[in-house]
């Protein structure tokens, strides 16, 4: 008999009700911390970074000793990885010590490939195209302030072609909220095509509407959620800053974008935060943001995610 191993490289590789049992157990590991503290009592899990991380690095490691489990921090500018060694050897030597394999990595089709390789399972902490971990939380953090996810409305506005747009658009269909995107004319700013149609297929089940404009007012009319992110990914060259700068100006989070949305609509960053650029200071230090508790999410989301991979959940 094969058995399957468990893994999150996009948010499409759980269904709908394994994305909502691991929002929901993420909620009671955080009410209940010491029923989870033995559950990876033994376990290794290892974070190789080819980018920087403050939120995801500490949060994971942090996470693994809270379930009696052991986090490594391996950083690739010290490792034989893509100074010749393969992927595949290194799934290899990795699968033959820990029990999970972390990533966060430059190309996507990278992590499909240690994936690939790896005997054991592998968990995306991001890459170019996608950054499901952190939409775990932020869907966490929307249950936690709003009660529900079906039925409500997420306006995303900025870089529409950015991984966490893209996780974004897949979480949003598979729990059925709203989502609109608002970013700039033009394949290079706008969402993948194929993230979604793949997220379309799921809106039909779940009954979320996705829509795509490059008008950042008719997306944030009515949402109960404005997100956005950096303009400038880590792995976007510094000489392109200016030029985006000027492109992605329409479409910064502030008061007029807000005074649109439901009373009450919440502001949501995952951070980096650039203030000034993707918001203004008084948004993001403002009583609508949440940016800080969506931090904190990180953390106990990937706890879950961990013992979802893990199968104890
Ligand atoms: N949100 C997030 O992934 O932050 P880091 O880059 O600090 O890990
Ligand atoms: N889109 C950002 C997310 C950072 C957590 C990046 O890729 O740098």
């Amino acid at each position: 008999m094969i058995v399957l191993k468990r893994n999150l490289l996009r948010l499409t590789d759980l269904t709908s009700e394994e994305l909502t049992r691991i929002i929901d157990i993420s909620i009671d590991i955080k009410k209940n911390k010491e029923k989870y503290s033995e559950k990876l009592k033994g376990k290794t899990l290892l974070m190789i970074f080819a980018k920087p991380s403050l939120r995801t690095r500490v949060s994971f490691e942090t996470g693994m000793t809270k379930l009696g489990g052991h986090a490594i921090y391996y950083d690739t500018s010290n490792s034989p990885m893509g100074k010749g060694e393969t992927i595949h050897d290194t799934a290899k030597c990795a699968s033959r010590y820990v029990d999970i394999i972390s990533a966060r990595l430059f190309e996507h089709s990278d992590i499909e490939k240690l994936e690939e390789h790896s005997d054991v399972p592998v968990i995306n902490m991001l890459t170019n195209l996608t950054h499901p971990c952190q939409i775990v939380a932020d869907l966490m953090t929307i249950k936690e302030k709003k009660e529900k996810l079906n039925g409500l409305k997420l306006a995303f506005l900025g870089d529409g072609n950015n991984n966490v747009t893209h996780s974004l658009i897949y979480g949003c269909s598979l729990v059925g909220m709203d989502i609109s995107v608002a970013s700039p004319a033009g394949e290079k700013y706008s969402p993948k095509p194929e993230v979604i149609n793949e997220a379309r297929k799921i809106a039909k089940n779940t009954g979320s509407v996705i829509k795509i404009t490059t008008d950042p007012e008719e997306a944030a009319k009515k949402a109960d959620i404005i997100a956005t992110d950096t303009w400038m990914s880590y792995h976007i060259p510094e000489g392109k800053k200016e030029k985006r700068v000027k492109i992605f100006k329409p479409f910064q989070v502030n008061k007029e974008i807000m005074d649109l949305a439901n009373n009450n609509a919440i502001f949501m960053h995952c951070l980096p935060a650039y203030r000034g650029f993707e918001m203004t200071k008084e948004i993001i230090d403002g009583p609508n943001s949440v940016v800080f508790d969506e931090a904190e999410n990180r953390m106990w989301t990937e706890m879950a995610i961990m013992l979802f991979v893990m199968k104890k959940i």
